[in-house]
């Protein structure tokens, strides 16, 4: 089979590239000429464990290529997926400019039958836009009578940064929502290398499967939080409560991780999106905008924590680990770890930050009064407090004999509760997490 993917960020390069890895001959187009060049020499442009290894090794079998000239590649494509970004706008709805201006080309080009498989997150509704679109600028560039062979497909993405290409070969389901069987054949076969459930739905309930899906886990993680909350009033152990609640099958143990909120480039936009296609549909999705302020407060919540504990952060040294919105990614899109620096530097704090892939994007974002350190450790030298904003393993293996040395206050605030288990009184440190026991503020 030939596939045309279009985009080449999380989504579209892992979804080629995975394809490429199970045999598919795949064309990634993308208009950033920087971006394509790179990709061209074997540089992934963004850090994702394993893709740049899959990427090369497609490379290598010819299975792949990368270019900026549309055109040129979709002659030969029997699908052409879109995977453009659609970034929030102001009020939350999804921005679907990129996307339709894809369709646009896509029917001035195609000259022959196709499968057209979105899998950017988009409104429901978007995807028969997408075919209208299509269908209209094939119209005007002469190959009317081509249309009724032209379908579109909604196959929404649910891989995870850190993990994507992981996510991509061993999904828990392959959503493909089609008008007609036809289409969902062939969408089938393109995805023959992959063992998982098919759920073959119409295009609007796949449209709804993606929003509802990161909706639902976010929920479970503003959930998890409030408990965490309500744990530090009543004097219980969040993890404590997380693990007996998560081994009941019907609530499941992922995603009850209690900390600083989830960040992002998909939950915060996609609860809001559908917050925002619920209002414009005249429904108000009360639970959605509880999930939204919960996880807003809950950064709220333990900057004050700092403050309560350490009092004003004028000249104070504070130390930094983790700023990438979670581990084994250097995105620091939604960050609750860039938004809660933030907050300590416009506090007056002398702010020392390390995180071991998203320091060059950090530094983007932070103050250039920020010191950026090379190691941990170094972070962390001199510090009245360290606060720990991203899960990376790498902090539990530091030797906290030298990291309680390096510090003048043995303060530690764990925002992802990542260090909770480790015997820190040990060393002398002084601990607070979220939601592990008795904790007025
Ligand atoms: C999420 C979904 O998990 C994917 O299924 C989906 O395909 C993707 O969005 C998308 O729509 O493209 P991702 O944003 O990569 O994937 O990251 P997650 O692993 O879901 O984590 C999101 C946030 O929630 C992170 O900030 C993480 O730290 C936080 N989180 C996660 C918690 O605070 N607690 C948990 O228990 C789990």
């Amino acid at each position: 089979m030939n596939l045309v993917m279009i985009g080449t960020g999380y989504v579209g390069l892992t979804t080629g590239v995975g394809f490429a890895s199970l045999g598919v001959a795949v064309a990634c187009v993308d208009v950033d000429e920087a971006k394509i060049a790179r990709l061209d020499r074997g540089e992934v442009p963004f850090f994702e464990p394993g893709l740049g290894e899959a990427m090369k090794s497609a490379q290598e079998s010819g299975n792949i290529l990368f270019t900026t000239d549309l055109k040129n590649v979709i002659g030969g494509a029997d699908v052409v997926a879109i995977a453009v970004g659609t970034p929030p706008k102001i009020t939350g709805e999804a921005d679907l400019t990129a996307l339709f201006a894809v369709a646009d080309q896509v029917g001035a080009y195609l000259d022959h039958e196709a499968v057209i498989v979105v899998k950017s997150t988009v409104p429901v509704g978007t995807n028969r836009r997408v075919l209208e679109r299509v269908r209209v600028a094939m119209t005007n560039a002469g190959q009317g009578e081509l249309t009724s062979l032209i379908r579109v497909v909604s196959v929404p993405e649910f891989l995870r940064e850190g993990t994507a290409l992981q996510d991509f070969l061993h999904p828990d389901r392959v959503v493909i929502g089609a008008d007609d069987e036809v289409a969902s054949r062939i969408v089938d076969r393109l995805h023959e290398g992959i063992v998982a459930p098919r759920v073959c739905t119409t295009i609007e309930s796949a449209e709804m499967i993606k929003y509802a899906a990161n909706a639902f886990l976010a929920t479970k993680i503003s959930f998890i939080n409030e408990i965490a909350n309500l744990a530090e009033r009543v004097g219980a152990d969040v993890r404590d409560v997380a693990h007996g609640i998560g081994l009941d099958k019907r609530i499941g143990k992922h995603f009850l991780q209690a900390g600083i909120g989830y960040g992002g480039s998909c939950f915060p936009k996609d609860v809001s999106a559908l917050e925002q296609i619920s209002g414009a549909n005249g429904y108000t999705f009360k639970l959605l905008s509880a999930v939204i302020e919960v996880n807003n407060r809950q950064r709220e919540r333990f900057f004050k924590k700092i403050i309560q504990e350490l009092g004003s952060l004028k000249g104070r040294r504070i130390a930094v680990w983790g700023l990438a919105f979670k581990d084994q990614t250097d995105d620091i899109r939604e960050s609750a770890g860039i938004d809660i620096a933030q907050r300590l530097h416009a506090s007056g704090a002398d702010l020392a930050v390390y995180d071991p892939q998203a320091m060059d994007n950090a530094r983007r974002v932070l103050s250039d009064h920020v010191e950026f350190a090379p190691t941990a450790i170094d972070a962390a030298s001199g510090a009245d407090a360290l606060v720990v904003l991203t899960q990376w393993p790498e902090f539990r293996e530091v030797s906290f004999q030298t990291l309680r040395e390096a510090m003048v206050d043995p303060w530690i605030f764990d925002g992802r509760n990542c260090l909770a288990d480790l015997d820190l009184a040990k060393y002398g440190f002084k601990y607070q997490g979220v939601g592990l026991g008795k904790y007025e503020c």
